[in-house]
């Protein structure tokens, strides 16, 4: 059974999926065993205490990357971490756990990257540069973190219509429930039952 923290900032409707996923045993070969906040006033602290998840709260603050990176590492590695989710947490995180966690940190992003990903995209502001370009598809992805931001491998993507009608805040409503919700649970227990097999920049996902 591998041990996955997830990492949060703000409402936790990802962290919700996956507590809902391992309580109706579609996440059986992993357990959230932490749950770390950027911000002590995250709602997602009280979905993890309602779903008596231990969690911690490490601040940004003052620190440079470099230094809030090393504090994160030391909180995983003390815990034991197997697999780190980045669940709608709003940080870039420095080289040392990408090198630490290698190919064990999963982040969701709430587009079809490579559109609208990468520094500043983040949040409410993708689906704004989403409808400001004018595209008609858009969606979610769920990838390996790497060094460059929302550049790692990715896992999975699903895709979500855009209406004409849509304006950002409806549209992120959407992107989260049609595809967020649904693909982020799903590439957890792939990658806890080591399904996942990362060659360069391509995952290939075992049937077995
Ligand atoms: C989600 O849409 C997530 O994909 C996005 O923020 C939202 C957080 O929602 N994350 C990013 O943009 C990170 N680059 P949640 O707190 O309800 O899960």
């Amino acid at each position: 059974m591998k041990k996955i923290a997830v990492l949060v900032s703000g409402g936790g409707t990802n962290l919700q999926a996956l507590i809902d996923a391992q309580n109706d045993g579609r996440i059986k070969s992993g357990k959230i065993s932490l749950v770390i906040s950027s911000n002590p006033s995250a709602y997602a602290l009280k979905r993890a205490g309602m779903a008596g998840i231990p969690s911690v709260v490490i601040e940004k603050g003052k620190l440079s990357r470099d230094e809030y990176t090393k504090k994160l590492t030391q909180c995983l590695t003390g815990h034991e971490i197997d697999l780190v989710v980045l669940a709608g947490f709003m940080h870039i995180l420095g080289p040392e756990i990408i090198k630490e966690y290698q190919n064990k940190i999963i982040n969701v992003h709430p587009s079809l990257i490579p559109s609208f990903c990468g520094e500043g995209y983040y949040g409410i502001h993708v689906h704004e540069a989403t409808l400001e370009y004018g595209v008609k598809v858009t969606g979610a992805t769920v990838h390996f973190v790497n060094e460059i931001p929302d550049g790692g491998p990715i896992i999975l993507q699903k895709a979500v219509e855009i209406l004409d009608t849509d304006t950002p805040e409806p549209l992120q409503l959407r992107v989260m429930k049609e595809a967020e919700h649904i693909i982020l649970p799903k590439a957890v227990e792939l990658f806890c039952a080591d399904k996942l097999e990362v060659r360069g920049r391509i995952v290939k996902i075992r049937k077995d």
